[in-house]
């Protein structure tokens, strides 16, 4: 198809410097009803016109793990709802996320899906689509609403280990991991032992070891990487991939690396919390430390490096922000002002908006990754694990219009107040960052220039995706396939 056969184009992105996660080059970017039509040199001029010279042509960030307009297993509601976390991704480079639709126990599965489908689709500015968060997994759920709403197009859910309200325990896990398998559906594991956290937990309260540096000493790193460990086993023994949300520590690394070198069908996840930030930084006077508090919690340098080496390498394919938006207030962090104890903050920290600057800047601009391991990282690669693609995640004609022109010469100095989620801190404040996200166009839309927001509440649309396609070709039962799995009656669906 050429662009002057046909009718002109709605848009044209000119002059840019366009990657992908296969390659670089300079073309333009015709596009009509929202994708794109055409990438050549030299294309006719569209009804609009955008000028690309001297920037970086990118597909739209993906930021498959973000909580929003969520209530947490601790029963604390998330700051951000579906217009303020959607405005603050796009401002930030992302086009497309995945939160969750998180069933308490309590819950039946279509109505919490039903629900937070309501919220989003008034007030979403850009697409998302949803992972379900599965707590009770009876047979009611495993038999009848889990296969529907996989079928319906949400097509991963999250498990956890830990967490009182939330954690399975093996039996289940395995349960729910079948079911997965069965269905096609990839499992999102939240890896860390829960009585190991508890122990240590237990043992420092009673000590008097309440304020928020003792989070990360309560979340130890053996207790993430011993549930790795088991999560990856788990997954095997249920000849099923996995994929490792939220890698903190050198050990998890290395355990996750170890078993995809055996062949087994594991994938995991970093986030910017992990590279940027470290334990020692919530040790902070008074309460301020609880802004730095998540989990896993951030760890050491050392760990940092092996974050990095990881999501060089391929052990760890996606880098996701893990938006866990909670004020610094009664409403979120300190429900019991400054008395409250670690056990008590709400677990997660923001940062929605700067995943992609922080990488772009660390990584891209000071030589660490380059561009195409970027746009992998942060858009391809999810929308590959989480079936996304081929309609998101890369600058190619029959794919949606989701496209960030990136400035690589502007400097940008981090505050809170210049965000717009609705949590009033950022972990990274007064970071100098090199490089920035300028125009953010999502199906065509021009949703971010000149600093401001372009486009409507409810403008954003639902994805509901298909089959996810692993990022490699290893299959789940590279180990296991054949030792017992007739006898048991574990069946694939594909
Ligand atoms: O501390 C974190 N990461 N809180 C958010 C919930 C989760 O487990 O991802
Ligand atoms: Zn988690
Ligand atoms: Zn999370």
């Amino acid at each position: 198809m050429t662009a002057t056969n046909d009718k002109p184009f709605d848009l044209t992105i000119r002059n840019g410097r366009i990657s992908n996660a296969d390659g670089t080059f300079h073309a333009d970017i015709g596009i009509r009803g929202g994708v794109i039509a055409h990438v050549a040199p030299d294309l006719p001029p569209g009804a609009r016109d955008v000028d690309a010279m001297g920037r970086w042509v990118l597909p739209g960030g993906i930021d498959s793990h973000c909580h929003i307009e969520q209530l947490s297993g601790m029963g604390v509601m998330c700051a951000d709802d579906f217009y303020s976390g959607t405005v603050s991704a796009a401002f930030g480079g992302t086009t497309t996320i995945l939160s969750f639709a998180a069933q308490h126990r309590a819950d039946s599965i279509p109505e919490v899906v039903a629900a937070y489908g309501k919220l989003a689709r008034e007030k979403a500015v850009i697409d998302y689509g949803f992972h379900l968060i599965l707590t009770n997994p009876d047979e009611t759920a495993l038999r009848e609403h889990l296969p529907k709403v996989i079928r319906e197009g949400i097509t991963s859910l999250k498990v956890y280990m830990t967490y009182d309200k939330l954690k399975l325990d093996d039996y289940q896990l395995l349960e729910v991991m079948s079911v997965a398998g069965e269905e096609g559906a990839l499992v999102m594991m939240h890896a860390e032992n829960h009585d190991m956290i508890r122990w240590i937990a237990h043992r420092l309260l009673e000590r008097g070891h309440a304020a928020p540096k003792f989070h990360a000493v309560a979340h130890d790193a053996l207790a993430e990487s011993e549930a790795t460990n088991r999560a990856i086993a788990l997954a095997r023994l249920a000849d099923v991939p996995v994929l490792i949300v939220h890698v903190a520590g050198r050990e998890t690394v290395d355990v996750i690396r170890n078993a995809r070198r055996l062949g087994a069908a594991v994938y995991a996840e970093s986030c910017p919390q992990y590279l940027f930030l470290e334990a020692a930084d919530s040790d902070k006077p008074g309460m301020e430390g609880a802004k730095f508090c998540c989990s896993p919690p951030p760890r050491d340098a050392d760990s940092q490096e092996a974050v990095w080496a990881g999501l060089k390498d391929g052990t760890l394919g996606v880098y996701s922000s893990d938006h866990a938006p909670y004020r610094f207030d009664a409403s979120g962090k300190l429900p019991k002002g400054d008395a409250t104890t670690f056990k008590e903050m709400a677990n997660g920290v923001p940062g929605i908006e700067l995943r992609l600057p922080l990488l772009f800047s660390e990584g891209v601009m000071k030589g660490r990754l380059g561009i195409e391991e970027f746009v992998a990282l942060t858009s391809t690669n999810h929308a590959r694990m989480y079936g996304l693609a081929p309609r998101k995640g890369a600058i190619a004609v029959g794919a949606d219009a989701d496209i960030v022109l990136w400035n690589p010469e502007r400097t940008v100095e981090v505050s809170a107040a210049m965000l717009h989620d609705n949590v009033g801190y950022t972990p990274y404040e007064g970071r100098v960052l090199q490089g920035w996200p300028e125009q953010v166009f999502s199906r065509g839309r021009c949703v971010v220039r000149d600093n401001a927001l372009q486009v409507e509440r409810g403008t954003g649309e639902y994805i509901a995706r298909g089959r996810p396609d692993p990022l490699d070709s290893r299959p789940a039962a590279s180990l296991e396939r054949g030792r017992f799995s007739e006898l048991v009656g574990l069946s694939r669906g594909n």
